[in-house]
């Protein structure tokens, strides 16, 4: 049974004031139960004190990026180990790495094995831009990135690697995929998963969605079996929204019509 799971990518955004208020406030009203994973991506400055916040919580830690290198002369980086003190997930790949930072599939393969050997739970972001799916190539880009990006398939066995289906045309614009759109998707690259290992890590293997999801349109997401959460970003910002997510995803999971 794959558990369900809502993260917060808060980006370039909050102090470490502004990020210890929100996680309070998160941790306060939240309803949590056991079949829903909360994850907060804040940035690394808030890492170490929002460690402290949810501790006696259910809520869990993760890191928005991570060097490929568990240490050295790399100024500026922050390796797989630094994030494993405090963290226990990391985002790999977004595709604001991709395109403004030029990230590559080697680079995001690279990260997602030292994610691996630090035992963290690497989110592999993968989506097809705009002009890809205008001329009816993004099953075929999401798949390709998906093997491209995970490297030794049997990397996937057990590690409990989250995929996130992030049409980069939906991130950040307000235009949601439709439910449709990500439902076929999300099966897809499941059918990938499983070409690539075995039809037992295919159905273990946890795929969200990211691109604009809000408290409105969660609830198509939470009911639809196939989609195991969501990678929320401006509106894991507005603690009333983020908490409104998560009561759906959390009532959907207590109410046995879920489908
Ligand atoms: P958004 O961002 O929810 O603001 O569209 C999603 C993401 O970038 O992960």
């Amino acid at each position: 049974m794959r558990k369900p799971i809502i993260i917060g990518n808060w980006k370039m955004n909050t102090t470490s004031e502004q990020g210890v208020a929100l996680a309070q406030s998160i941790c306060r009203n939240a309803q949590t139960n056991q079949n829903v994973d909360i994850v907060l991506c804040p940035p690394f400055t808030s890492i170490p004190l929002i460690h402290t916040v949810i501790q006696n919580t259910p809520i869990k830690l993760g890191a928005q990026n991570l060097n490929e290198n568990p240490n050295g002369a790399y100024t500026g980086e922050i390796s797989a180990p630094m994030i494993a003190e405090f963290a226990e997930y990391v985002i790999v790949g977004h595709s604001e790495r991709r395109s403004i930072y030029g990230e590559t599939n080697e680079q995001v393969t690279a990260k997602v094995n030292a994610a691996y050997n630090a035992n963290l739970t690497p989110i592999v972001c993968i989506g097809e831009d705009a002009e890809e799916r205008e001329q009816g190539r993004a099953e075929r880009f999401v798949k390709q990135q998906l093997r491209n990006s995970i490297g030794n398939p049997q990397n996937l066995r057990n590690k409990q690697t989250i995929i996130a289906y992030e049409p980069v045309w939906a991130i950040g614009t307000g235009n949601a995929a439709t439910i449709e759109q990500i439902k076929y998707m999300t099966e897809a690259i499941r059918e990938e998963v499983a070409r690539m290992d075995t039809a037992e890590t295919a159905a273990q293997t946890r795929i969200i969605y990211g691109g604009s999801t809000n408290p409105n349109n969660i609830h198509q997401i939470a009911q639809s079996k196939p989609i195991d959460g969501v990678l929320v970003g401006s509106a894991s910002l507005n603690n009333n929204d983020f908490i409104a997510m998560i009561q759906s995803l959390t009532q959907h999971t207590e109410n046995p019509l879920h489908q």
